[in-house]
């Protein structure tokens, strides 16, 4: 039957996908990155606008630079933890870069949304902030799609939100509008063998 037919397809992604954090250097065709974002296209979105859009990154010199970006600023941080967090922390932020030796990188960036605050002369059960918060859940859909999607064509990827501790710095790298944040970091590549 058709949709076990899918549901099969579905579930084989589904169970293959395992977060991957070291991959081969072999360049992703052009082909695949436009049918990864076919399917990006497609994902859900809240309050009826999308307010996000997808940077493609293939350059090594830009995934490496994006790399130091946010290094230095989970160096920056560090020097604020506890003492007795100081261990916890620099291993937890090793993963904020988890990306660095993929040869392609996929950014979904977003508008924040002012949200419904002009709509209300008070908001005791934060109707303003369910709305504003649409916008991050769309972003957590629309990177799902291209997970789904890369690992579909036989790539491997991460959810590298860690990242996002340097939006600003990786906006201005990019040269992409100012009024944007990162949703986070996508990696898509092939694992390498020993991970
Ligand atoms: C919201 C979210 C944030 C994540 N952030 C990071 C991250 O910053 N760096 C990283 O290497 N992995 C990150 N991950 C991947 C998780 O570590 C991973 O999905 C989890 O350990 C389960 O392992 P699996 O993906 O291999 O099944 C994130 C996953 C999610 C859903």
């Amino acid at each position: 039957m058709s949709e076990n037919i899918l549901y099969n397809a579905l579930k084989t992604v589904s169970q293959k996908r395992k977060s991957v954090r070291k991959f081969k250097s072999s360049k992703i065709p052009p082909e695949a990155i436009e049918k990864i974002m076919e399917i990006a296209k497609t994902s859900p979105y809240a309050g009826g606008k999308k307010d996000w859009e997808i940077i493609v990154v293939d350059n090594s010199d830009t995934i490496h630079k994006l790399k130091d970006i946010i290094k230095k600023k989970v160096e920056i941080s560090y020097a604020g933890t506890k003492p007795e967090f100081k261990q916890m922390f620099e291993d937890y932020a090793r993963y904020f870069y988890s990306f660095e030796t993929a040869p392609l990188i996929l950014i979904p960036v977003y508008k924040n949304r002012s949200g419904l605050a002009y709509a209300f002369l008070s908001d005791p059960h934060d109707v303003v902030k369910l709305d504003s918060d649409g916008i991050i859940k769309s972003i957590a859909c629309v990177s799902m799609m291209i997970i789904l999607a890369a690992e579909s064509l036989g790539y491997n990827t991460c959810f590298v939100h860690g990242a996002c501790i340097a939006s600003d710095e990786i906006i201005s790298e990019l040269n992409i509008k100012k009024n944007k944040k990162v949703g986070a970091i996508i990696p898509v590549g092939y694992a390498q063998e020993d991970v």
